[in-house]
């Protein structure tokens, strides 16, 4: 079993690490557990636990559909009346069985529920397992606006089972895959140029590469858990990625993008700004965009489009005084924060974008 351990946060993944939930449980013995899971995870996840886990009493289960559309505070109420109605107190646990909507929504509801009860991340996505459950950040979204309702807690522990990936469908795999090729870009380009052959296929290869990306996630939210300075590299590609899931969200005629989806595409827009902006080579910024098209689908987006995409900025987390600031590379590994950026500049990269 590979783990990190920390005071609250801890990270264990493959090997024994239902051997290990075990004993974090028989330790913890809250009064009652609770199991989230949306429908797709209940019906391919749930069994894998129940038959690795032995509870003293049944755990209580909490499903809800799936989907980014019920990361809502409405789903919120519900949970929350739940486990009002089932009898959970401030020693119960929550278990978040999911991808990152289920570990975002549950360690919300969570960390608000009586002030806030334990949880346990069990992330069942590529992309809940290499970023979502690592880091405390949960939340809902406002309407379409993504994450703007939230608290920053960390799970007491996150257990990481590989063996989830097998019944994910591929283009969920490759919306995880986003995230990864993020911590190259961000942190290292020997990481980088490893994940440009990345073929799900090849077991090691994926579970090394998923280790690395949980050690690099790790690493730059224990040195700024709460975002003042280096944590704001893995908003990279998130600025603009943030805001066309939005606009996908809200116009039901252009096909839902999945959060990787978005965020490859910002991805190849803030390289091609950081180019101009920074001194980021135009060949990287060629290669980014190749490695990342040749994965993700291409998405055509009229002027239109472009202009109501660059109003939704307007909402960016990372917003101060009603400036706009994004996250952008010097190089592989190099990143510059708080920049500020013309809309001229958004729309060349979109132009730029169009070429590919
Ligand atoms: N908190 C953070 O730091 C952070 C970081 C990145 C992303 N996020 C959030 O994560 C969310 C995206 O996460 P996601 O891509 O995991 O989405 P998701 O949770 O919606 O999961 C994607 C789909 O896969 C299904 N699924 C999950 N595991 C499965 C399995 N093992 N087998 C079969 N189906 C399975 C789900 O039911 C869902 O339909 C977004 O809301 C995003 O904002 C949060
Ligand atoms: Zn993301």
């Amino acid at each position: 079993m590979k783990y990190i351990i920390k005071e609250k946060g801890s990270v264990y993944c493959n090997g024994n690490v239902w051997q290990k939930l075990q004993e974090l449980l028989d330790d913890l013995n809250p009064t009652k557990i609770f199991i989230l899971t949306d429908e797709n995870t209940s019906k391919y996840c749930l069994k894998h636990v129940l038959q690795h886990i032995n509870f003293n009493n049944p755990p209580l289960q909490l499903t809800v559909p799936a989907g980014e559309h019920y990361k809502t505070i409405e789903t919120c109420l519900k949970l929350w009346e739940d486990l009002s109605e089932k009898g959970a107190d401030r020693s119960s646990l929550l278990i978040s069985l999911g991808g990152g909507m289920i570990t975002d929504l549950g360690g919300f509801v969570a960390s608000t529920f009586k002030r806030g009860i334990s949880f346990i991340n069990i992330p069942t996505s590529m992309l809940a397992m290499v970023d979502a459950s690592i880091g405390g950040k949960n939340g809902v979204d406002l309407g379409v606006l993504k994450n703007q309702v939230g608290v920053i807690n960390n799970a007491h522990s996150v257990i990481i089972d590989t063996h989830f990936l097998k019944t994910l469908p591929s283009n969920e795999l490759t919306s995880g895959y986003a995230e990864m090729l993020k911590h190259g870009l961000i942190y290292s380009k020997d990481y980088w140029e490893s994940l440009k052959s990345f073929d799900v296929e090849n077991v090691p290869a994926t579970e090394e590469a998923i280790w690395k990306s949980i050690q690099i996630k790790n690493e730059i939210v224990t040195v700024d858990p709460t975002e003042q300075n280096e944590r704001k590299a893995l908003n990279f590609g998130h600025t603009l990625g943030h805001a066309i899931e939005s606009y996908c969200l809200e116009h039901n005629e252009k096909t839902t993008l999945l959060h990787g989806e978005a965020i490859a595409i910002g991805m190849i827009l803030t390289c091609y700004i950081s180019k101009e902006l920074l001194q980021f080579p135009l060949l990287d910024c060629k290669e980014v965009s190749s490695v990342i098209l040749k994965h993700f689908p291409k998405v055509e987006f009229s002027n239109e489009e472009i202009n109501a995409i660059i109003e939704l900025l307007k909402y960016d987390k990372k917003n101060k005084n009603g400036n706009i600031y994004f996250v952008l590379l010097n190089a592989f590994g190099s990143i510059k924060t708080n920049c500020i950026v013309r809309n001229e500049l958004i729309k060349e990269a979109f132009d730029f974008y169009k070429t590919f």
